[in-house]
């Protein structure tokens, strides 16, 4: 297990390139169980989510390489058509599979995704809307069992909440059903746009890309394809916070600012100074922010993904903050390390009121998931003296090279390996 060791204190100032999206190459992965051959996916992030579909993809019959950031695939043969508890049990994007899997061959196998450090994270959605289209589901020690006599067909389908992955997984499903499929209150995040952009270079017939109403015209059969992951939107944001929170200065390149509208307006707000072009976006503080709240919504709002990262930047405001996330109920494991620190949180159902302005001083502290790690990271960087911050393996899963480029931009920050838990 290994741990950061962070000298907080260092104003961070230079550039970073944003890798590919880690939840936009989750998608585009499952996709190419949908037709067989040779695909390469470049601009692939190198990240542990990555490798773990990579793998997941490999048990499957499916080989996988990454090289540079070129994800080459070779899905001629399909081997098999279970997806084993030991992959999906690792990430719960692993259950994209289910859909190609039950459009292509009538049938597929895939284990319950396992909880979430923040919550159950159901799959009903997923289900519902691939039962809707003509498969039969039951559940099985722990597996979810989808059967289809004959092709899947073309229905009307409502999500009753906006879900990424179950847009994902019934909107893939949906390309090789007999007939027109019409989905409504998808999900328009980006990642789900690429995916549709390239479901439909594969040849699938979709309607509405954007939009929460997607009109699908079911077709025999797609084509391989190569295809480019979209910048990571979660990454970047991480980064303009790393540097608005230590008023330093950062130019993000290879991004998509158009992605990132809602969060620049907010860094606005708290008085950062931000300026865009197609594909950078320059950001500058020179004080410390004013509080200001932040409310989690689907997209184009605030991504829920950040709403650790945003309660970590609101502890140097000079006022107090509310951050409120509607997505996840009780995505705060955080917090009792942020107070670790010295910081001043209360959590009141699903909001944390940041009292911000506490001097913060090191302390160990422990990662217990993704984004909640991150807020860690960047709370180190603006405490005194030096933070430990354990069981990092929840950052590898999303963050390419993270010390790498901190240390780039002026961080002291250094990997140590641990046998501690
Ligand atoms: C995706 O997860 C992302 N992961 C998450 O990012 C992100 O937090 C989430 O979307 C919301 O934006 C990937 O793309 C791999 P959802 P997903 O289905 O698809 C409820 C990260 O840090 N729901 O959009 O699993 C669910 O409980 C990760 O990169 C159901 O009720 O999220 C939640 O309240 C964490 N039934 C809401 O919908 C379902 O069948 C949104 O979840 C599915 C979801």
């Amino acid at each position: 297990m290994d741990k950061f060791v962070i000298e907080g204190g260092k104003k961070l100032k230079g550039s970073v390139k944003i890798a590919g999206a880690k939840n936009g190459a989750l998608a585009l992965i499952p996709a190419t169980l949908l037709a067989p051959g040779i695909y390469n996916i470049s601009n692939t992030p190198d990240l542990k989510d990555v490798w773990t579909m990579t793998r997941l993809m490999g048990a499957l019959g499916v080989f996988c390489e990454l090289n540079n950031s070129e994800l080459f695939i070779d899905a001629r043969e399909i081997t098999q058509l279970v997806a084993p508890y030991e992959h999906v049990k690792k990430m719960r994007a692993s259950f994209y599979v289910l859909g190609p899997l039950v459009a292509r061959y009538g049938e597929a196998k895939v284990s319950l995704p396992g909880g979430c450090a923040w919550g159950p994270r159901p799959v009903d959605l997923h289900i519902k809307g691939i039962e809707k289209l003509g498969a039969e589901i039951t559940l099985d020690q722990g597996y979810v069992i989808a059967k289809s006599k004959g092709r899947l067909q073309g229905c009307k389908f409502h999500f009753d909440i906006s879900s990424v992955g179950a847009t994902g997984n019934v909107l893939m499903a949906a390309t090789l059903a007999k007939g027109t499929s019409v989905l409504t209150n998808c999900a328009i995040e980006p990642e789900i746009t690429a995916l549709a952009k390239m479901l439909t270079k594969m040849g699938a017939k979709i309607d509405g890309i954007g939009t929460t109403e997607l009109i699908i015209e079911g077709v025999d059969e797609l084509q391989p394809v190569n295809e480019e992951t979209i910048p990571d939107r979660i990454e970047a944001a991480t980064y303009l916070i790393a540097a608005a929170m230590t008023m330093g200065e950062i130019q993000l390149e290879n991004v998509n600012p158009y992605h990132l509208t809602s969060v620049i307006s907010k860094l606005e707000e708290t008085g950062c100074e931000i300026d865009i072009n197609s594909n950078k976006i320059f950001l500058r503080a020179d004080a410390p922010p004013k509080p200001v709240d932040l409310v989690t919504a689907v997209y184009p709002g605030i991504p829920t993904d950040i709403q650790a990262q945003w309660t970590a930047y609101m502890l140097t405001a000079e006022g107090t903050s509310k951050v409120t996330d509607n997505i996840y109920q009780d995505r705060f494991k955080h917090v009792p390390e942020l107070i670790r620190l010295g910081a001043k949180i209360d959590i009141v159902d699903n909001a944390a009121i940041i009292t911000g302005g506490e001097k913060l001083s090191g302390a160990t502290v422990m990662s217990s998931d993704l984004r909640g790690s991150a807020s860690l990271i960047l709370a180190a960087l603006v405490s005194k003296g030096t933070t430990e911050v354990l069981r990092i393996y929840h950052l590898d899963r999303g963050y390419d090279n993270i010390e790498q480029k901190l240390k780039k931009l002026g961080a002291v920050i250094e990997r140590h390996q641990t046998e501690l838990v």
